[in-house]
């Protein structure tokens, strides 16, 4: 059997994908931008059974029911793409602390189509298999890559793809993540998106937001301005979050501490520290900063934020087979 094991790294959007215009194919209204990260990452193997269902571990126990229907449901995808009825064992194995409550569907996902790569001898290259991941999850698409990446919003299967644009190697940009809960989001982003698309009256404004947001992001990595690239993420995520906030009826994923860490990191600023955020469906927030300001960053966020769990983060790499 040849080896199947394969690495995928989570990502954080800098330019926020909310939005499917086809949620079969889960196409995207927008492209977004993501910055792939070094310290959270999934790894997965997969091998054909000879029983009559699939089997599905996550970290050395069988997998949650929510979870392997998941897993499951893409399975059929693939099979069904190469024309095979086997059963498949799938072992995964979430690098992420128990508490940090990141997103791992967008790791998971990459991980599980590298690996069906090997196990299905597809022989995809990186911009095909971007276009397999995003039909586990939307963020997957692009996890397949690492430093930052571009996922194209296309038009159909074969046209909605990340793709990396830039390394981020030599680039001084860490992330601290501050993470204040690990419970499962009470709306899933599926659901989240759903509402603020067909409710909120600021979502017919939104694709022309991303596409000023996406055009300075690129210029901001291009000339390595960490300020506007901070600037540009933060603003761009507290627009998405408008659209949740005018939602009808309205929701928030933010919770007290999600406020009060804004209001924080503005105090940060003022006195000189680069210090920006940005935050996905959940009240955690990832900080954006530098090599130089990261040590008092961190240190701020650990004393004012005691009932938080801060993960130092940076940029981190694309997608690997894992040798046995
Ligand atoms: O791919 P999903 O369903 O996990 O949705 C991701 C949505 C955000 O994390 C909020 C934004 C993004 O672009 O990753």
């Amino acid at each position: 059997m040849n080896n199947t094991q394969t690495t995928a790294h989570t990502n954080i959007a800098l330019i926020k994908y909310w939005g499917k215009k086809d949620s079969q194919l889960r196409l995207p209204y927008n492209d977004s931008l993501s910055l792939t990260l070094d310290g959270y990452y999934t790894t997965t193997s997969t091998k054909f059974i000879d029983q009559a269902d699939d089997q599905i571990w996550l970290n050395q126990k069988p997998a949650p029911l929510a979870f392997a229907t998941r897993v499951q449901h893409f399975l059929d995808y693939v099979r069904q793409l190469n024309h095979s009825k086997q059963a498949i064992l799938v072992q995964t194995d979430n690098h992420v602390p128990t508490a940090a409550g990141l997103a791992s569907s967008a790791s998971g996902f990459a991980a599980l189509a590298g690996s069906l790569n090997y196990l299905f001898q597809m022989h995809l290259d990186l911009k095909t298999l971007s276009i397999l991941a995003r039909h586990g999850s939307g963020s997957a698409t692009r996890s397949i890559f690492g430093g930052f990446v571009r996922w194209y919003h296309g038009h159909d299967d074969q046209s909605s793809f990340a793709e990396e644009i830039d390394g981020a190697d030599q680039m001084p940009l860490r992330i601290i993540s501050v993470v204040f809960s690990d419970q499962p989001k009470k709306i899933s982003s599926t659901k989240g998106m759903q509402q603020a698309v067909s409710t909120s009256p600021f979502y017919r404004t939104w694709p022309t937001t991303v596409q000023q947001d996406l055009t300075a992001m690129l210029q901001a990595i291009k000339q390595r301005d960490l300020e506007q690239i901070g600037l540009i993420a933060q603003n761009n995520a507290l627009a998405m979050h408008a659209l949740n906030w005018t939602a009808r009826p309205a929701f928030s994923y933010f919770t007290m501490d999600t406020i009060h860490l804004l209001t924080s990191l503005n105090e940060l600023r003022q006195k000189g520290y680069l210090a920006y955020a940005t935050i996905d469906a959940g009240p955690n927030v990832k900080v954006l900063t530098s090599t130089s300001d990261a040590a008092f960053v961190q240190q701020y966020l650990y004393q004012n934020y005691p009932q938080a769990t801060t993960t130092f983060l940076k940029p981190g790499p694309g997608i690997k087979k894992t040798v046995l």
